[in-house]
């Protein structure tokens, strides 16, 4: 008997490649395939059909998306049709061949309004173009695909691609002094830590043949921060001499609105898969370790 199939796309971002070389410790029970996009081109939805007929997974999980935030606020047809139409054709494609559809979204849903953690079920209101995109193609995922699974996530860094942390330690290594903004709230979230969450919950729903009905969830790491304090942390554990001063987010300002507190709560997402989330602390220092930094 062949294994289950899982394809995921967006393979050289930063989940995608925490899932390639995590998925060497699974493959005793899944066969993976890893699409970049030459293979599954989320910019061309009309594509989509012809790879499903060749393709036919067991689970899916899409990891590709337009994540350059502000470029989105002049890009957004663009982002709109890889983060929405797109992604509501791989669900729809899905559906037909009873695919478990898992897809990725962002704590910019929310306008950062709240005084207590977000939890899956709370008003959405995105504040920029790359919020809007995510939120439409969590609205298509849902409604093309009764078995659609959503994770919302902030904050991702890994020791691959570009991100807050490997910018930090660029910008330290090259400067006595940097400015990080103070206001703004949330959860960092390793990409090894989101990448193990799903290949477990993937293996947890195959070892019982069941899959998920739609619905989402809330992941990131433990711990609540500014990227102020974030910088602190990878300054101080990096011990690099560089000073950091906070600022506040009207002293930078971007093309696109970020939400001030975009915290969310997690409990649904522990109590459904009994899998703990670490300190952004403890995995800040993986990756820093990986980084050759500690
Ligand atoms: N990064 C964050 O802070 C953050 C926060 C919240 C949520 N998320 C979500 O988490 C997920 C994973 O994010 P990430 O940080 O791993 O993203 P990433 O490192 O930016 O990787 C995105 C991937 O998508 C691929 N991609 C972009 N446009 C594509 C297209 N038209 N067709 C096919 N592939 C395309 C990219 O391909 P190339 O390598 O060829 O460019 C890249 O491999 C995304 O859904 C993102 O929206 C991220």
């Amino acid at each position: 008997m062949t294994n289950p199939l899982i394809i995921v796309t967006g393979k050289n971002g930063q989940l995608g490649k925490a899932l390639q070389k995590l998925s060497l410790n699974y493959l005793s029970l899944f066969d993976f395939l890893f699409v970049d996009r030459e293979q599954l081109d989320l910019s061309n939805p009309e594509t989509i059909s012809f790879f499903f007929q060749k393709n036919r997974p067991q689970y899916f999980i899409n990891c590709a998306a337009y994540t350059a935030v502000d470029k989105a606020e002049s890009e957004k047809d663009l982002a709109y049709t890889v983060n929405a139409t797109s992604v509501g054709s791989l669900a729809k494609e899905c559906a037909k061949i009873n695919c478990q559809f898992i897809t990725i979204s962002t704590d910019y849903v929310f306008d950062g309004k709240a005084s207590k953690p977000y939890t899956e079920s709370d008003a959405t209101n995105p504040l920029n173009q790359y919020g809007y995109s995510k939120l439409m193609g969590e609205k298509l995922a849902l409604e093309n695909n009764p078995q659609s699974i959503i994770i919302r996530t902030s904050w991702v860094y890994s020791s691959h691609g570009n991100n807050f942390v490997k910018t930090m330690l660029r910008l330290m290594n090259e400067k006595d002094e940097i400015k990080v903004v103070n206001d703004q709230i949330g959860s960092p979230t390793f990409a090894n830590d989101l990448a193990e969450a799903i290949l477990k919950i993937i293996s947890h729903l195959s070892s019982v043949n069941y899959h998920l009905s739609s619905q989402i969830f809330h992941f990131s790491n433990e711990g609540i921060i500014s990227w102020y304090d974030f910088a602190v942390a990878i300054q101080s554990l990096s011990v690099l001499s560089c000073k950091v001063l906070a600022i506040p987010s009207s002293d930078y300002p971007t093309p696109a609105k970020r939400a001030l507190f975009t915290v969310m709560d997690k409990q649904k997402f522990i109590h459904q898969f009994h899998i703990p989330l670490k300190d952004w602390k403890e995995s800040l220092q993986e990756c820093l370790k990986e980084l050759g930094y500690l």
